[in-house]
């Protein structure tokens, strides 16, 4: 009978949280005669292409409830979430609330909850940049001090958490769900016409995505990392789903003109699959996302990530991943002498195996009251 049901209620709000929720939200279906989900979308992402492309492509059931805040200075969305989720929350009155990753509906929900003493697990727990002037880093500061159950993709996670003081038993080394997806989607990906769409042929050409506020925000960084961009455009071709943020700042910053000189295609933001076939078939990705670094990582891609910090440091040691900062030589560099190297090889990381949301589901069963 359902009142005797575990109700799990799943939050998701931006990108990144979309490919993470769905296995989840599969294995909550898969033991359906135990378990019931609720799914939440506070709405930080609302664009066609930054949210419902990704629940047709990862077959994600339709939110329960959409709370609709869209954007606002990061006061303003974390205030508009809390004040909307807490009402829901009060309402279904949810055994567990899972969390995924380190945006800014992530902690706002979880502060929600630890007031009202409703149980979190936080998917993706322990991940740290040390770098307190990315919002991010906030969000993941404040989750796990609050939630009561810390769920690592990997074991530096456990490493982190255990050293702030957080104690061993609400730890859990799950592995890492985005992989999941990764995994379950590559066949169907591979019959996406992305290739042909743009005209491109496997491995001549590179991949971009930035969206980072630290690069995109700051002219003078924003421009630098364009230009070095465009000098290796100049070797090989690249392509760039633009993030809107991004967008924005190219014409904030009036750079159109200067792209345009540019061998770059700017395309919209793509859905998983294209964006899939799209990387998965790239010489190399130059980005600044943080799912973007693990997923290049599992298929032997090179990443070359622009930014000073990672809080996956997992896919420099055991990856394809290098952190490189932002400074235009540097970069240049880095991706010419990967254009000498041979192509890589697919890496094989503890439990990123395809298996981590049966393992956050049995986490989350066995966690006692
Ligand atoms: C957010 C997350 C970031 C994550 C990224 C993934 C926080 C603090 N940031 O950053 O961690 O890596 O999502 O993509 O939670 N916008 C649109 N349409 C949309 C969504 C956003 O046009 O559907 C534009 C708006 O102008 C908005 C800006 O993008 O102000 C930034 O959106 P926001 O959600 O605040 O932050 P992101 O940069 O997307
Ligand atoms: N992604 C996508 N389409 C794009 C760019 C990214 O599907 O045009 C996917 C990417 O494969 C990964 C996720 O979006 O699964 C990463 O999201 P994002 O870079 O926005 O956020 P971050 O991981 O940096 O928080």
């Amino acid at each position: 009978m359902a009142e005797n049901k575990l109700k799990i209620m799943c939050i998701v709000g931006a990108r990144p949280n979309f490919m993470k929720i769905a296995p989840i939200m599969s294995e909550i279906k898969k033991r359906s005669d135990k378990l019931n989900a609720i799914l939440v979308h506070t709405g930080q992402h609302y664009d066609e292409l930054m949210s419902d492309a990704f629940f047709a492509d990862l077959e994600i059931p339709k939110p329960d409830i959409n709370l609709a805040v869209g954007s606002g200075s990061h006061a303003e969305q974390t205030a508009k979430i809390m004040l909307a989720f807490e009402s829901v929350v009060l309402e279904q009155r949810p055994d567990w609330v899972i969390v995924v990753g380190d945006v800014n509906s992530t902690m706002a929900c979880t502060l929600v909850c630890s007031k009202l003493a409703i149980k979190v697990a936080h998917v993706e727990a322990g991940l740290r940049s040390f770098d307190h002037s990315m919002p991010e880093e906030i969000n993941r500061l404040v989750t796990d001090v609050l939630v009561d159950l810390l769920l690592t993709p990997s074991r530096d996670g456990d490493t982190n958490l255990l050293r702030e003081g957080v104690s061993p038993e609400k730890i859990k080394f799950v592995g890492n769900v985005m992989i999941d997806t990764l995994y379950k989607y590559l066949p169907k990906a591979r019959t996406s016409k992305i290739l042909n769409t743009l005209n491109i042929i496997p491995f001549n050409y590179g991949v971009v995505t930035l969206h980072r506020p630290s690069n995109v925000d700051d002219k003078k960084v924003f421009q630098g990392i364009l230009e070095a961009l465009g000098t290796i455009s100049g070797k090989l071709p690249l392509i760039f789903p633009i993030h809107p943020r991004t967008r924005e700042r190219i014409k904030q910053f009036k750079l159109d003109r200067k792209m345009a000189n540019y061998n770059i295609k700017l395309i919209e933001p793509l859905g998983y699959l294209d964006f899939l076939q799209l990387y998965s078939n790239s010489r190399m990705v130059l980005t600044d996302s943080g799912g973007v670094q693990e997923e290049t990582t599992v298929l032997g891609i090179p990443c070359l990530t622009l930014r000073e910090n990672t809080e996956r440091p997992i896919t420099i040691k055991q990856g394809t991943n290098r952190l490189l900062g932002t400074k235009r030589k540097k970069i240049e560099q880095e991706a010419f002498s990967i254009l000498n190297q041979p192509i890589g090889e697919a890496k094989k990381l503890e439990f990123w195996d395809g298996r981590a949301a049966e393992r956050i589901i049995d986490a989350i069963i066995s966690t006692k009251n």
